[in-house]
């Protein structure tokens, strides 16, 4: 490298650098915490039915949403975390309590009809909102959520099948957005915390 092609090399380095430090100055703080979550492109509005009528995310701008996704026939993970959300909801004042609205998607409609859903849903937290939708609307939310879910044959048993799906709840901040998500296994404290430091 000749001493002037140097020059210019470094003087690449330099210019590249304090594009970096500009751009990371002038990003807002709350996108690069949800960059740094991996969360930035996920999350959104979604419609689903309930027994009560059409469900829409816009509806509880102002509230904290906790969004779990998964089915009522579940032997084990969904009702744990259902419980979970529930207690950690009743852990807080009724004040608090009453700017949470827990909502869970069942992502099999062909069994869970709206009737049981409300009601598996009710058996939790009275306020708690059991909602599916067809395919095509219950694919879109899994994606937009980066979610799963997928059918499991069950050979002999009378059930057909299960239903192998994300365990993690979704919090949903007052303005619509993704806050976090919360692994299978964190405690009642844990979630408790988490939702206190979001009111
Ligand atoms: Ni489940």
């Amino acid at each position: 490298m000749s001493t002037s092609n140097k020059f210019l090399y470094v003087l690449a380095l330099i210019v590249l650098f304090s594009a970096g430090l500009l751009l990371a100055k002038y990003t807002p703080w709350t996108q690069q915490s949800a960059a740094s979550k991996g969360y930035a492109n996920l999350g959104g509005d979604f419609t689903l039915e309930s027994l009560a009528g059409e469900v829409k995310l816009e509806d509880y701008r102002g509230k904290l949403v906790l969004i779990y996704f998964g089915f009522t026939s579940c032997p084990d993970v969904c009702p744990t975390a259902l419980s979970y959300i529930a207690a950690s909801m009743r852990a807080l004042t009724p004040d608090l309590e009453a700017q949470i609205q827990p909502i869970f998607v069942s992502v099999d409609p062909k069994r869970d009809t709206l009737d049981n859903l409300a009601k598996y849903s009710a058996y939790f937290h009275p306020r708690m909102l059991g909602v599916t939708g067809s395919e095509g609307q219950i694919d879109q939310v899994v994606k937009n959520y980066g979610a799963y879910y997928s059918f499991i044959p069950l050979e002999g048993s009378a059930l057909g099948y299960t239903v192998d799906h994300t365990s993690r709840i979704y919090l949903i901040g007052q303005e619509g957005q993704l806050i976090s998500t919360i692994a299978h296994g964190a405690s009642v404290d844990e979630i408790t915390a988490l939702l206190k430091s979001h009111l």
